[in-house]
């Protein structure tokens, strides 16, 4: 886990900063291990179904100008890029890399169902994505090199001008400091930053998912709702940070930012869990076919392991299972199951001649939760 600098516990943090005032820690995290090198961001960038930009600032006029251009990149692009001035991004690492995962344990205070993904960055000196905000928590954690980072709580203009296809705040001075590696900066929704790469360097973003409130509106058939927004917690406890677990204060969250009554706290959990569990389109598992399940099913209940695939979103609450934006009802005799999938992203003996996990186990295979091996 981070280590908070003075004296914070993951309490504190949540109370003081989550969701609401930006932190920096330095020497949060000794060193960023597992990382990726800068050559395996770029084999990333290059692939159909990795999402990639490079941001390129120009500094030829007084006021500096932002262009973006999105991936997947030539090998011969990538190798021919100029000295300075431009960052490389790629989204959802851990998805293509499942061992960069381990990363997400330093906030562990955090319930993963909450994570989107991980971003890396790898900048040329000068490079950055300009003044801007996002809608969503983040832990920008630094790899090696030097990023002088500019955050800000206040309120900043927009800059129209800065970028055609980048949406940018003026620029802003707000406080000021140097990540070096292992130092981390936490952003709640909506905080001004700006990042430059004062060195040559790489940033590892942790980044929140938060369902927005219309969507879950939608899921619910509800035509009109009076909030719009995000999904907040800014009263998060600790208690809440179970693998894969959503809690019962989580659905009460949703309940009252959609104003619905307690006795709709069943339906409006499994908007939550279904949401929470959706795959980006292009980032969605097979689940395995029916000869396949049978298969795989008696192999599991064989007391085999499977790990779980890369690009799974797996969850639970007290009722139902989710597994990749679909719902069934929770076999209570599963959680014990569900607690191993979801913390080790693998699935070792534990089912063995257990037949009542039959229909979980089904479940899970034929919607996608295992990397299934290519033949056996
Ligand atoms: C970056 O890694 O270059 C950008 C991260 C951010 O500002 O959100
Ligand atoms: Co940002």
């Amino acid at each position: 886990m981070l280590s908070l600098p003075d004296n914070l516990t993951a309490e504190s943090f949540l109370r003081q900063h989550w969701q609401k005032a930006a932190l920096f820690m330095p020497h949060a995290l000794p060193r960023l291990r597992p990382a990726v090198t800068r050559n395996e961001l770029a084999w990333l960038a290059t692939l159909d179904d990795v999402e990639s930009r490079i941001v390129f600032v120009d500094r030829s006029s007084k006021r500096n100008r932002y262009r973006s251009e999105t991936g997947p990149f030539a090998p011969e692009l990538l190798a021919n890029l100029p000295r300075r001035d431009w960052t490389l991004l790629v989204h959802d690492v851990e998805k293509h890399l499942p061992a960069l995962r381990a990363l997400f344990a330093n906030v562990s205070f955090i319930p993963d169902w909450r994570i989107d993904d991980l971003m890396v960055s790898f900048a040329a000196p000068g490079g950055g994505v300009g003044p801007h905000r996002d809608n969503y928590d983040v832990f920008l954690c630094q790899g090696f090199g030097q990023r002088n980072w500019h955050f800000s709580d206040e309120e900043v203009p927009a800059d129209p001008e800065a970028s055609k296809d980048l949406s940018l705040l003026a620029e802003f001075t707000g406080t000021v400091v140097d990540a070096v590696e292992g130092d981390v900066l936490y952003l709640p929704p909506g905080a001004a930053h700006w990042g430059t790469a004062s060195r040559a360097c790489m940033t590892y973003s942790i980044g929140m998912r938060a369902p927005e409130v219309a969507d879950l509106a939608y899921h619910l058939n509800i035509a009109k709702v009076s909030a719009k927004g995000l999904y907040r917690d800014p009263d998060l406890d600790p208690s809440e940070a179970v693998p894969g677990y959503i809690s019962e204060a989580a659905a009460k969250r949703a309940l009252r930012l959609l104003s619905l009554s307690d006795g709709q706290r069943h339906d409006v959990a499994t908007a939550l869990g279904r949401i929470a569990t959706q795959n980006k389109d292009w980032l969605k598992p097979d689940g395995t076919s029916a000869a396949e399940t049978e298969l795989w099913l008696s192999h599991l209940l064989a007391g085999g392991g499977l790990a779980m695939h890369g690009m799974a979103q797996v969850a639970f609450d007290d009722c139902s299972l989710f597994v990749n934006g679909q719902n069934r009802p929770l076999l209570q005799g599963a959680r014990r199951l569900l607690a191993e999938i979801c913390s080790n992203r693998r699935l070792v003996r534990s089912a063995r001649r257990d037949p009542d996990l039959a229909p979980v186990l089904t479940f899970l295979l034929a919607h996608g939760a295992f990397e299934i091996p290519e033949s056996r």
